[in-house]
């Protein structure tokens, strides 16, 4: 048996968790920043640096208590080193590094892509979850705040990148367009609560297809938002609220289904994977499971968004197959997955 403590400090969550075997969820704690970078409508680097280094002891004694193990029980620490902000990421590698060197342990490096994909290989218990049945290849779509990364897994830890934003995230979408709308931050929630009440062909919003690639764009759309928007000036009224969001959201679905799904029978996939905060989007699993003929996983959310438990789930792979970080192990900002 592997058990192994995760520690994620990547953005704007602080996170620890232990895992068995990579598969079996001992406890997981995620300190949200949420309320300190609400006020900025987006995380504001300097304070999450500040949180992570407030917040890393207490998180990780935490872990420990509720999967009511200790140091001595623990096989490795495997940590986020990349990529996320620099500030944010230092918190947890030097953490990391001096507890893992106090307590004898081995220090294991993870790619925080890899951990959103290895989120698929937990026991969940989640209605749509694939809890680790699943056959290579296969494709993933990883859309969050910071990343929008569609993949080709072949194997274990053996990915090629097929495409990805040349611009916003899709999150960062949703959050720029939901300060628009003045609906608060993060704005993926609100935005989707919104759009409920609305009509998604009120606005007849842009689609970026870039032909030929399984890249996205969204910075176009949201240019296209403010400009729909200018003629109401401050006004905002719900109606003109609920049908932009609808108009927004179904534009950022529609691109994302349809090019996960057209992967997915390209490369002969048996199932799509769906990772990432703006994968608790409702309507976008629809969309993806309409548009492909694969099964379609996607996640509770509390695994959807950042936590250690993935980072653990992907550093019992890469423990397992001999990986260790030196002392000198360094962050990461711009690592790359494939
Ligand atoms: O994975 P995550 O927690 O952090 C990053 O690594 O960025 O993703 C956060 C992002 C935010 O941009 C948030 O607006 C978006 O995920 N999000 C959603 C939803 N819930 C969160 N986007 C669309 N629909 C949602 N229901
Ligand atoms: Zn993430």
């Amino acid at each position: 048996m592997t058990r192994i403590l995760g520690i994620e400090t990547s953005c704007d969550e602080t996170a620890a968790a232990v895992v068995e075997d990579g598969r079996r969820v001992l406890s997981n704690v995620v300190a949200s920043q949420v309320a300190i970078h609400a006020r900025y409508g987006g995380v504001f680097p300097e304070l999450a640096s500040r949180a992570h280094v407030e917040a890393i002891v207490p998180v990780v004694e935490e872990a420990l208590r509720t999967a009511h193990v200790d140091w001595g029980d623990l096989d490795a620490v495997a940590v986020t080193y990349g990529p996320g902000l620099p500030g944010s990421l230092l918190v947890g590698v030097n953490f990391a590094k001096g507890a893992a060197f106090g307590r004898g342990l081995p220090l294991v490096p993870v790619n925080h892509l890899e951990g959103h994909l290895y989120a698929h290989w937990l026991e969940t218990g989640g209605e749509e979850a694939a809890d680790g049945r699943l056959d290579f290849p296969l494709v993933a779509l990883i859309v969050s705040g910071g990343h929008t990364e569609l993949l080709l897994v072949r194997g274990e830890m053996d990915y090629r990148r097929l495409g990805g934003t040349l611009d916003d995230a899709a999150g960062e979408a949703f959050d720029k367009v939901a300060r628009m709308l003045r609906l608060g931050y993060p704005g993926g929630p609100p935005i989707e609560k919104a759009a409920r009440q609305g009509n998604p062909r009120a606005f007849d919003l842009p689609r970026a297809w870039l032909p030929g690639t399984y890249d996205f764009s969204f910075s176009g759309l949201k240019t296209a938002v403010l400009r729909a928007l200018r003629p109401y000036g401050d006004h905002r009224p719900a109606r003109l609220v609920a049908d932009m969001a609808a108009s927004f959201q179904a534009a950022v679905i529609e691109v994302l289904a349809v090019k996960a799904a057209r992967a997915a029978k390209a490369y002969g996939a048996t199932a799509i994977l769906l990772s990432g905060g703006v994968s608790a989007n409702t309507p976008l699993r629809r969309a993806v499971r309409e548009a492909a003929e694969v099964p379609v996983y996607a996640l509770p959310i509390a695994f959807c968004t950042d936590n250690a438990a993935m980072i653990a789930a992907a550093g019992t792979r890469r423990f397992e197959a001999g990986e260790r970080a030196s002392w000198a192990l360094d962050i990461r900002p711009g690592l790359p997955l494939a």
